[in-house]
């Protein structure tokens, strides 16, 4: 029996019949402490699913679409359809939404629970320039009262049916007030609140602060999903203890590693292969061959799982590789499979 509040609605949008497992905290539907961040263009369903695939609920214990943005008027149940996509897997996938429209935003939030959804997130965290001339994603940073706000709205929205997190960032130009942006969460009926741990200004810069999201634990009593910078399975680990958040959020660790949730090496041929079942997917969704071997390099920019990249020259080598049947034969015969 869950131990979540929330029931399971009875129509899921997913054609799949694996029912979620057991949640390890009470009001939240993750089944371990270890989740999968949302990346706009690579935690498409492909690429999740086959992430999904691999780990057991208990290894992965979350993963979320990209944002979907929230632009004059509440998100279409088909546009969200795209973004969960059609297969379900025992690990929970939640919704990610973006917008400054607060109807808008409510209204969605009903939709993706009505489609199922057994979370929705919020982004307060996103420095693209179109979300901060929108006033949304990480321009909710710089008026806690606005993101408070917002969140109570989508909770409304929610009318109980499932949990509304919410993913900010540290700061928009600083970081003095994590805990103030982290009460702002939790006052407007945040059920978990992500902090990365870097500033809007800060970007994606290497060095990360992770006593801000220590501050954030502190600052709250809801859970924290810790997010930066983790890139090795042991990193999880550290994060938890170091800072005492409940969940660890992984974004670029796992383009690294998709394996990154369990402590398990892979062989050279397994990773090969994950990329080669992931460019296939992507063919098989419509992709043109230099878009699927363009996704493929945006892993590859990150990739060392089986060391299938031991060195940067060799990365550089398979990043500057422009003929594409050349890129695909070579990642096949990593994987030891031929041309399907
Ligand atoms: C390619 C890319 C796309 C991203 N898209 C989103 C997004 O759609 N929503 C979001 O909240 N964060 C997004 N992020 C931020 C990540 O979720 C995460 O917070 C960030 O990468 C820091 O974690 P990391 O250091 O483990 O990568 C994105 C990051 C990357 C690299």
């Amino acid at each position: 029996m869950s131990i979540s509040p929330f029931p399971t609605p009875a129509s899921l949008p997913h054609s799949g019949t694996e029912e979620l497992a057991e949640p390890i905290l009470e009001g939240l539907p993750f089944t371990s402490r270890w989740l999968l961040a949302p990346m706009e263009g690579v935690t498409a369903p492909s690429f999740r699913g086959h992430v999904l695939r691999r780990h057991h609920a208990t290894d992965l214990g979350g993963a979320f679409t990209e944002f979907v943005r929230v632009v004059r008027g509440p998100v279409a149940k088909s546009e969200m359809r795209k973004h969960l996509g059609t297969e379900r897997y025992p690990t929970p996938v939640g919704l990610q939404l973006m917008g400054s429209d607060l109807e808008g935003v409510r209204v969605s939030v009903g939709n993706a629970i009505d489609l199922g959804v057994p979370v929705v997130d919020l982004n307060f965290g996103c420095p693209a320039k179109g979300a901060l001339r929108g006033c949304a994603g990480a321009a909710a940073l710089k008026s806690p009262a606005g993101m408070e706000e917002t969140v109570r709205i989508a909770v409304a929205g929610a009318e109980g049916r499932a949990p509304v997190t919410a993913k900010i960032r540290a700061g928009f130009d600083h970081a003095n007030d994590v805990e103030v942006l982290a009460r702002a969460a939790e006052a407007g009926g945040a059920a978990m609140l992500t902090i990365h741990c870097r500033t809007r200004r800060e970007g994606y810069c290497d060095e990360v602060d992770w006593t801000r999201i220590e501050r954030a634990v502190n600052a709250v009593s809801i859970p924290v999903a810790g997010n930066g910078s983790a890139w090795e399975h042991s990193d999880l680990e550290r994060m938890r203890r170091e800072t005492g958040c409940a969940f660890v959020m992984v974004g670029r660790g796992a383009l690294k590693s998709p394996w990154i949730f369990t402590d398990r090496e892979v062989s050279r041929q397994e990773a090969a292969s994950f990329l080669v079942e992931y460019h296939d997917t992507l063919k098989s969704l419509g992709a043109r061959p230099k878009g699927a071997v363009g996704r493929v390099k945006q892993l590859l920019n990150y990739w060392t799982a089986g060391g299938l990249i031991q060195s940067e020259e060799e990365r550089g080598q398979w990043m500057r590789e422009t003929d594409f049947e050349a890129f695909e034969a070579r990642l096949r015969a990593e994987a030891g499979s031929t041309v399907p």
